[in-house]
């Protein structure tokens, strides 16, 4: 990869890097996008119509693949209606290769009278040819029956365990952990280092094609894994920024906590107020109503 983008965050469309970036170039792409499900960023809503979202979500694979190195490794997470279509519209015809994994988790929304609640999120991975890189040794689970003599033998020829299943349990990040920001939607940290472990070794370039929090991008610099990334969003670019100077320490002022405080110093001001809970709001009540559900007291979203 090229020095002028290696380990930049640019404060622009995520589309317009990418196309400015050589072919075959990048070992690991790693896209959390938004999902045009609604969900409000700061303030700033991405929700497209159906068939315009999916041409997007095409258009974005097609120049990651493009960019990709032919042992690279490509993850993009969505629902899984998104990628579903991403799936049959694109990857399966133009992939060498592609595997849907599931991230599951618990939730306190989205519950509905009428169905099960939905509790995953799909993982497409997909691969340009039959040698993609991959390090099991970097992800392997600790065998359950060590003291099986098959098992026996293959730890005493230096396997370190089993590779992970094609489903993994992580649960979302709490707006109490010390890890949330005020970004509205932040993936656990340890899937995602078990995805850059799983296709990376140091100093290989990995793009995270949407910076949102920065968490993932200073998970790649403890890791020692070149990032590059795009945030259009002012607000959690500066945010970003300021991570990644500091050792990845979350001020207050990024936190929730300081929306709160705003919110009880601006009690006579209330359309103040109203904007700053507003993306939090907006988020909530999409989320309802995607899940055809009613927010309830103890949501945690
Ligand atoms: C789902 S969030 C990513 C969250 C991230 N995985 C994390 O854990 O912090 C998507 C982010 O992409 C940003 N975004 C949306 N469209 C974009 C685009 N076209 N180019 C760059 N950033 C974009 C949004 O502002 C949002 O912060």
């Amino acid at each position: 990869m090229h020095e002028k983008f290696r380990n930049r965050v640019f404060n622009e469309d995520v589309l317009k890097v990418l196309k400015s970036i050589p072919d075959n170039s990048l070992d690991m792409i790693y896209g959390d996008p938004d999902y045009n499900v609604g969900i409000n960023y700061a303030g700033k809503n991405y929700t497209q119509k159906w068939n315009d979202y999916i041409e997007w979500y095409i258009e974005l694979t097609k120049e990651s693949m493009r960019v990709l190195k032919h042992d690279g490794n490509l993850f993009m997470m969505n629902y899984p209606k998104q990628n579903a279509y991403l799936r049959v519209k694109y990857l399966d015809e133009k992939a060498f290769n592609v595997n849907d994994y599931v991230w599951i988790y618990n939730t306190n929304v989205g519950h509905s009278p009428q169905k099960f609640t939905t509790a995953h999120r799909s993982i497409l991975h997909a691969t340009k040819s039959k040698n993609n890189a991959f390090y099991k040794e970097n992800v392997a689970v600790p065998y359950q029956n060590p003291t099986d003599k098959r098992i026996m033998g293959r730890i005493a020829s230096g396997q370190l365990g089993r590779m992970p299943y094609s489903w993994f349990y992580y649960d979302l990040v709490k707006n109490v952990s010390k890890d949330k920001t005020f970004h509205s939607c932040q993936i656990p940290l340890p899937l995602v280092e078990m995805l850059i472990k799983s296709c990376t070794k140091k100093n290989d370039d990995c793009f995270i094609l949407f910076g949102g929090s920065g968490s993932e991008l200073i998970l790649c610099k403890n890791l020692e894994r070149n990032y590059i990334s795009c945030e259009l969003h002012p607000e959690y670019y500066q945010m970003i920024l300021d991570r990644l100077s500091n050792g990845g320490q979350i001020k207050d002022e990024y936190r929730i906590q300081s929306i709160v405080d705003k919110r009880n110093n601006c009690i006579d001001q209330p359309l103040l107020f109203e904007e700053l809970v507003n993306e939090r709001k907006t988020c909530l009540q999409r989320a309802c109503l995607l899940h055809n559900t009613t927010i309830t007291n103890n949501s945690n979203y």
